[in-house]
């Protein structure tokens, strides 16, 4: 039977496990706890055209308006088509969404959709609530589960064909070999000095899959949410705030996004994170104001924790009150719009591996993700890598490994790739990377900055240390990927989306497919062909338990 493994445990993950795992033996591994996914942080919702005066088209509209000109309308199309069906699927997974007084199904408004259109659950809780509900039907479902698992590499043979991952469990390498690999590994927020991604989100995936030669493409495309809570550790604000009237304010209390764009507080994101960013700016670096004590036909003391009980119970364990007063917000670091580039099944360019989810660039975000759709992309895409796996396999002219087998594990010396420290280089610590992020590959880039940020991170090598820990692959990851950012950011020289280049902030360029972003050493971990096994007499790999 044909054997899958998926990597990753959100929406996208444990969705492709549980379409897979209607047609073949399913193995999903995670590098935590199953829950400790972006997914389960997600707070607006879910956009779908799910409602009489919507349609899939005014959708697809929407979402190719916010990717300035660079989403893949195919990919919309699929999107946008399937999406109403997948939010029927997490429906049937027991995902409650919520209703209204009419008991109807509630539906939200955000910035840059042209009609309300996003389901949420728990108020604010969307995520933790899907998240919940797909654990448990991916718990009833036979899917074996590895949580604490910590991808190192994808198992590739000669002929570039996936055909497994190499694990480390419990400070012990191993490797689980598959038909087909499923990344479903998320973002990497953790790049950045400021993000509303949890500590996961390292970009083990992506980092992986560029070892292994997979094509990867629009790094540079990095979107930054604009309301996150300025005191103590970021906390998202969820963009559904300014959907139910929310404004945003500067120091003299003036609603100053309107000079930005017509639309205001839900113009599309990357316009509103800019506009705050350089307001910041013009105040010394103070950050602006949400102000929500008029939603809620101005009984915002009742609405907002009935509403958004996630946001209100955080707020208020700032000691601050937003039901009377605007609270300070800022700019984050929170989607990756590029990741490895897949089809409209999540076939990547490396026969067997597939990508959905955060960590994949499927085409449906252009250069600035549309509100809501990273879940539906989530959902749509990891269902049809789910079903494109066992007939991909079946019709492959590779051979299908259809168990665990013989492996020989030749992992090339991390070292022989380290480049020489530049000698004005600080040490590396996965603070300084977030803070040279931050400050030259944020929200406003020139050629400078990025030539400085290419020079620090060159200079960098995290393997110069003992490096054998979880962390220590995880800053080796966030390494590899600030490289490939940077180096993404450097060649498109004009602004477009959520790369805005203060040198070039106007013209829109076409838009090229990258190959591996930033050229790197490729690293294999080989399957030994059957003659060296037989010379060699390889053991076999210790068979990982299941939780
Ligand atoms: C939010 O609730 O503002 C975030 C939703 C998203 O990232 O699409």
């Amino acid at each position: 039977m044909t054997h899958v493994v998926v990597v990753g445990s959100g929406i996208a993950g444990i969705t492709a496990a549980l379409h897979a795992a209607a047609s073949c033996e399913v193995t999903l591994v995670t590098k935590a706890a199953l829950d400790a996914a972006n997914t389960t942080f997600a707070q607006g919702g879910v956009a779908a055209a799910l409602f009489e005066d919507d349609s899939p088209a005014a959708h697809a509209r929407d979402t190719l308006a916010a990717g300035a000109g660079l989403a893949d309308p195919a990919a919309v199309d699929v999107l946008t088509r399937e999406g109403p069906e997948r939010v029927r699927e997490l429906r049937l997974r027991g995902v409650a969404f919520d209703r209204d007084a009419a008991g109807d199904l509630a539906r939200g408004l955000e910035a840059a959709h042209s009609h309300p259109r996003v389901v949420h659950a728990d108020g604010d809780a969307t995520g933790r609530v899907i998240e919940h509900a797909l654990i448990a039907a991916l718990r009833a479902s036979g899917v074996r589960v590895i949580e604490h698992a910590f991808l190192l590499d994808l198992v590739v043979d000669d002929a570039a064909r996936v055909g497994g991952v190499a694990l480390l469990v419990a400070g012990r390498r191993d490797i689980l070999l598959a038909d087909a690999v499923i990344l479903a590994t998320g973002g990497a927020g953790q790049l950045y000095a400021h993000t509303t991604n949890p500590a996961v989100a390292t970009g083990d995936g992506i980092a992986a899959a560029l070892r292994a030669g997979a094509a990867v493409s629009d790094l540079e495309f990095v979107q930054f949410h604009p309301t996150v809570l300025a005191v103590g550790e970021p906390f998202l604000v969820s963009e559904a705030v300014r959907g139910e009237g929310a404004t945003i304010i500067d120091d003299d209390g003036r609603r100053f996004l309107f000079d930005a764009h017509p639309d205001g507080e839900l113009a599309a994101r990357d316009v509103v994170a800019r506009a705050i960013a350089q307001r910041m700016t013009r105040q010394n670096g103070r950050p602006v104001r949400l102000d929500a004590t008029r939603v809620g036909a101005s009984d915002a003391a009742a609405f907002l924790p009935r509403r958004f009980p996630t946001i209100d119970a955080a707020v208020g364990a700032r000691g601050l009150d937003w039901a009377h007063q605007p609270i300070p917000v800022t700019p984050a670091a929170h989607y990756l719009m590029g990741g490895i580039t897949t089809d409209l099944h999540g076939r990547t360019s490396l026969p067997g591996l597939y990508a959905v989810g955060e960590c994949a660039r499927t085409g449906v975000h252009g250069a600035n993700r549309l509100a809501s759709n990273s879940l539906l992309e989530a959902a749509v895409f990891g269902a049809r890598a789910g079903d494109a796996v066992v007939p991909d396999a079946a019709a492959a002219a590779w051979p299908v490994i259809s168990a665990p087998g013989v492996a020989d594990v030749a992992i090339t010396d991390r070292a022989a790739a380290a480049q020489s420290p530049a000698a004005d280089a600080v040490p590396f610590s996965r603070a300084a990377l977030q803070r040279v992020m931050w400050e030259q590959v944020g929200l406003a880039r020139d050629a400078v900055g990025l030539a400085r940020a290419a020079q620090a991170l060159t200079g960098w090598a995290v393997h110069e240390r003992t490096a054998h820990t979880v962390a220590d692959h995880e800053d080796e990851n966030l390494l590899l990927l600030a490289r490939a950012v940077a180096a993404a950011a450097t060649a498109r020289t004009s602004s477009v989306g959520a790369h805005f280049r203060t040198d070039a902030p106007a013209a829109i360029t076409t838009h090229p497919i990258l190959a591996p972003a930033a050229p790197e050493p490729v690293r294999r971990v080989v399957f030994a062909s059957d003659r060296m096994r037989s010379e060699h007499g390889s053991p076999l790999p210790a068979r990982l338990e299941a939780s």
